[in-house]
């Protein structure tokens, strides 16, 4: 059957792609069983209990971390993803799959020289100066080594990994599988939606040119920022698959003994991160949606760098006046213009009953407990959690726009980024003037 190319790249071969499907379920099998082992497992003190789970949660970051490095692509995505969320995950997978952040295992040199020489024309020693052999730094797509240009400059020279279109393909292919599947078999929920949304932007992350001219709109978005800081893009050395950056010497964001002892304050860094964040979606409308600690440094200031351009998502205006609206109404407790603003969103729930809209919107600041944390707390998750399904059980939310499944992946990520940075800033103050600027204009643009 003829079918379109999400990437333009052909899928693994069947054999290949059929071996990756059977490679995941199989480890996901192996895992579930792990833990309901020990579920199952009678007169188990609670120490003991704690101490197995405590295991199971180690073997099963381990296998993960196997079968993400065998598996590349997506796969490593979604462990850098996992290991973001300090604030939910148990400490286990963080410590494992962290790795995956910026140390996959590399690709040997040569194919990087190859890489090189057929997207620049000439191979890396002719192009630049001192290319050095090792990587600095190897995550999802690409590695990154450290250069010269023949002018000068200290660079980070990106090299896609050769062949990654065709693993990311199949990972396309195989995903849009199992949410057909579960299309079927849960009908409260589309998952197309979600797939949608991959579709539309995982693609655009093997193209390094469109990534930096991400990377320069958001510079400029925030250029009055003197504590924000995005590498300059050095394009005459730059291609699909090579993306010459300017080279930052920073500290890794989750690297808080580094910070200690730069004397930088972790909170002043999380407060700029999220007034990043309010301003590039509420202001702009146009985000970096991958704020995983692998791409982003610190430097003394504090400065805070934003890497990897690769997911940036760019909202219509309309949407992000409405949901500028939606944070208002959260924020002062209306139910009646949270209704309005998700429904002005794009939400649709299965009844008219505004029940389950209000349980969302106010789900998002009780995650936070009764002190009002910046992040998920754990304990009180458990109890917010179950209030929320009983009442999306009985109407279920069935339509939500593909536009806030990235603002969603950026909430889960900075919730995690704001735990490991022990961050106290008040998510309310900061959010607030943003919002307010923002939703005057929508109700300028209703009223004219
Ligand atoms: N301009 C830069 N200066 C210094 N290090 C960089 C730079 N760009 C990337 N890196 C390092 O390389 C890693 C991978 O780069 P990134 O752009 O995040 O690639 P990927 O899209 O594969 O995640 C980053 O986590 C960071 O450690
Ligand atoms: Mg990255």
């Amino acid at each position: 059957m003829a079918r379109t190319s999400y990437t333009g790249a052909r899928p693994l071969p069947l054999h290949t792609r059929a071996h990756r499907f059977a490679l995941v379920g199989w480890n996901f099998v192996a895992i579930y069983a792990g833990y309901k082992r020990i579920q199952r497992k009678k007169g188990l003190s609670p120490g003991e209990k704690d101490r197995r789970y405590s295991a199971q949660h180690q073997r099963a970051a381990e296998r993960i971390y196997k079968l993400a490095t065998r598996m590349e692509g997506l796969l490593i995505k979604t462990c850098q993803f996992i290991s973001s969320r300090a604030d939910v995950a148990p400490p286990e997978y963080v410590a494992v799959l962290s790795h995956l952040q910026d140390r996959v295992p590399i690709r040997p040199f040569p194919e990087v020289e190859a890489q090189v020489r057929r997207e620049l024309g000439a191979s890396p020693d002719e192009i630049y100066d001192g290319f050095e052999r090792t990587p600095v730094a190897s995550a999802s797509l690409a590695q990154v080594h450290r250069a010269r240009t023949k002018d000068g400059r200290d660079v980070a020279v990106k090299v896609q990994y050769p062949g990654i279109e065709r693993v990311v393909e199949t990972d396309l292919v195989n995903i849009s599988i199992l949410v057909r599947i579960l299309a079927r078999i849960e009908r409260n929920f589309d998952f197309r939606v979600l797939m949608d949304e991959m579709r539309k932007y995982v693609p655009r992350e093997l193209d390094f040119v469109l990534e930096g001219e991400s990377a320069e709109r958001v510079a400029r978005d925030l250029a009055h920022r003197a504590d924000i800081r995005v590498p300059k893009v050095v394009w005459e050395h730059s291609a699909r698959r090579v993306l010459t950056l300017e080279y930052i010497d920073g500290i890794k964001i989750s690297d808080i003994p580094r910070l200690d002892e730069a004397g930088i304050d972790p909170n002043q860094v999380a407060l700029i991160m999220t007034e990043a964040y309010c301003e590039q979606i509420l202001v702009h409308g146009f985000f970096h949606a991958d704020p995983h600690p692998g791409n982003l440094l610190v430097m003394p200031g504090p400065v805070v760098v934003f890497l990897d351009f690769g997911l940036a998502k760019e909202l219509p205006d309309e949407f992000r006046r409405n949901y500028a609206r939606l944070i208002i109404a959260i924020i002062g407790g209306d139910h009646e213009a949270m209704v309005q603003a998700f429904r002005a969103l794009g939400f649709k729930t299965r009844s008219d009953d505004p029940e389950s809209l209000i349980a969302l919107g106010k789900s998002f600041f009780e995650v936070g407990g009764p002190e009002a944390k910046p992040y998920v707390d754990v304990d009180v998750m458990p109890e917010v959690n179950e209030r929320l399904a009983r009442i999306l059980k009985a109407n279920p939310v069935t339509e939500i726009p593909g536009d806030v499944l990235l603002i969603f992946r950026v909430i889960g990520l900075m919730s995690g980024l704001q735990k490991r940075l022990d961050s106290r800033v008040n998510m309310i103050d900061t959010i607030t003037p943003y919002a307010e600027a923002e939703a005057a204009g929508a109700a300028g643009a209703a009223a004219g």
